[in-house]
């Protein structure tokens, strides 16, 4: 898994298997392009790298055979997906690479009130793709415990869909799927206290009747609870009490936090939030079941005010966390326990909503050039890799919200957009009406671009974002020409 070292040791004959390490290290030693090759570090591939999850939640992705090909060219040891995509799991078929699979939280109460619809899922959608494509965990929602939408239909659902499910794995299918761990992937707001660390306590909602059901059930399938736990955001929000080094694994010692209930010294701010879930689940009684981080990861861009949100950090943190888990450290209140991590994600993906940043946390740019360089493996010496370019903290330069570069085309969809964000109110579209200072040129995409930033500008700091279902992206070159102002976000 994520940060194990350990693989199946080779049949071959052992003197075999020296001559084409040998071999390999050999031409690792000489070729230059091999700096940067993953297996460079990791003679026989013996080593695991980092999981990465595999978003889709984009309209310009390559296909899942070219995207199973950048996952190993980063060296990702493993892959999370969000659903059971029959073409991505039929891509990673042969290739020995583990997989995470997902419910997605739609199916939960179906799956949860019938063992036959349980059954009918593993059959529909894992079966087909065994044993040649290696899955290992199956996740059963994701994040359900921050939505409250969900929570009549959903919170208690999941358990008993995991039950149902677990039942379907080990009966069906010659006894193949029975090894696949089950659980559900949660954010650090399952808890409602996690600092200090040994303060770690789940959310009074959600405890009694959904938490310990899931620990007891965890616990006793030896499964892992999974966590998505974000230093970044921690850090944004706590910007002056937290030091971004500590954020990005390289604080130094007076960064160093001592846990006034355990004694225990931590290094950074992730392992702090992984023994806030460790000392949560212990106040259940459950204190043993094993953690593995189910996201994690630092954004390479983001809208102006996003501060931290940058290919410097990103690459710093990713690089870190990589180096890290190689050594399988565990956490102060577990040391050397083993724990798959993945990171999030491989793609920076255009459709998802939110802040800038929510688009901004690939490996790779659509068009499959890498954001930056990283081996998941961990093993690539630190000296080895080009520079970074620096911070460019958006926080400090102006910025505007336009339409997105080729994003022209579906008139359709631009012109809803700009209705809707002429119709928030405000005074958001005065000057694009005829007389108005931005009424010329009067096309559709000139006057999206003056509403999209207009509607930013005005409505950023109550939430309204720069996205526009990824027809709007940020810019730092002001879109203003003659008479017509755009508002920046400095003023
Ligand atoms: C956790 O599982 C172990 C092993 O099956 C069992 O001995 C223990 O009692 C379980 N813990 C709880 C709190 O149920
Ligand atoms: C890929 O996209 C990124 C971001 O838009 C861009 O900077 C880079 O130049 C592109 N690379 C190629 C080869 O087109
Ligand atoms: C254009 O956008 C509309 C509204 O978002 C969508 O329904 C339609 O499928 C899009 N058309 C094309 C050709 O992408």
């Amino acid at each position: 898994m994520a940060a194990s070292t350990t693989a199946p040791s080779p049949s071959h004959d052992a003197a075999a298997v020296i001559l084409l390490l040998a071999a390999a290290v050999l031409a690792c030693h000489f070729n230059l392009a091999a700096a940067v090759d993953p297996k460079c570090h990791c003679p026989g591939g013996r080593c695991r790298g980092l999981g990465v999850n595999y978003g889709t939640v984009a309209d310009d992705l390559p296909t899942a055979a070219r995207s199973v090909q950048l996952l190993r060219a980063a060296g990702a040891g493993a892959v999370k997906i969000y659903d059971a995509n029959p073409t991505i799991l039929r891509a990673l078929a042969g290739t020995g690479i583990p997989v995470a699979v997902m419910v997605p939280n739609e199916a939960i109460p179906s799956l949860a009130s019938s063992g036959a619809a349980a059954e009918r899922w593993v059959a529909a959608n894992l079966a087909p793709h065994i044993p040649a494509t290696r899955v290992m965990y199956l996740l059963v929602g994701n994040e359900v415990l921050s939505n409250r939408a969900i929570s009549g239909s959903t919170w208690r659902a999941v358990v008993p869909a995991m039950s149902n499910l677990h039942r379907a794995l080990r009966r069906g299918h010659g006894g193949i799927l029975r090894k696949v761990k089950l659980g559900t992937a949660l954010a650090m707001d399952a808890l409602s206290a996690s600092y200090p660390p040994s303060a770690g306590a789940f959310r009074g909602d959600v405890a009694d009747d959904v938490i310990r059901p899931l620990l007891q059930f965890l616990n006793a399938t030896r499964s892992y609870y999974f966590v998505d736990a974000y230093p970044y955001f921690a850090w944004a929000g706590n910007r002056g009490s937290i030091s971004l080094d500590y954020a990005l694994f390289q604080g130094g010692a007076s960064s160093h936090y001592v846990d006034p209930g355990t004694g225990l010294t931590y290094t950074n701010l992730l392992d702090q939030m992984l023994d806030a879930v460790v000392a949560a689940m212990g106040k259940l009684g459950y204190g043993s079941v094993r953690l593995a981080v189910s996201e994690t990861g630092w954004p390479n861009g983001g809208d102006s005010g996003e501060a931290g949100a940058n290919v410097r950090n990103a690459a710093t943190y990713n690089r870190n966390l990589a180096a890290r888990m190689s050594r399988n450290p565990g956490t102060p209140a577990r040391p050397g326990a083993k724990m798959p991590v993945f990171l999030f994600s491989l793609y920076n993906e255009d459709q998802k909503p939110g802040p800038g940043t929510e688009r901004h946390w690939g490996l790779y740019y659509p068009n499959q050039t890498r954001v930056y360089d990283v081996d998941l493996t961990g093993r690539r010496p630190s000296r080895s890799y080009p520079p970074l370019p620096p911070a460019d903290d958006t926080d400090s330069s102006p910025a505007w919200c336009v339409l997105a570069s080729g994003k022209a085309a579906n008139e359709t969809a631009v012109q809803a957009a700009l209705d809707y964000a002429c119709q928030q109110g405000s005074g958001t579209c005065v000057a694009i009406q005829p007389g108005g200072a931005c009424y010329e040129p009067n096309t559709l995409d000139a006057h999206a671009s003056y509403a999209f930033n207009s509607y930013w500008q005005k409505f950023r700091n109550a939430g309204g974002t720069c996205f526009f279902n990824g027809l709007a992206e940020t810019t730092t070159k002001d879109p203003s020409h003659g008479s017509c102002k755009f508002q920046s976000s400095m003023n």
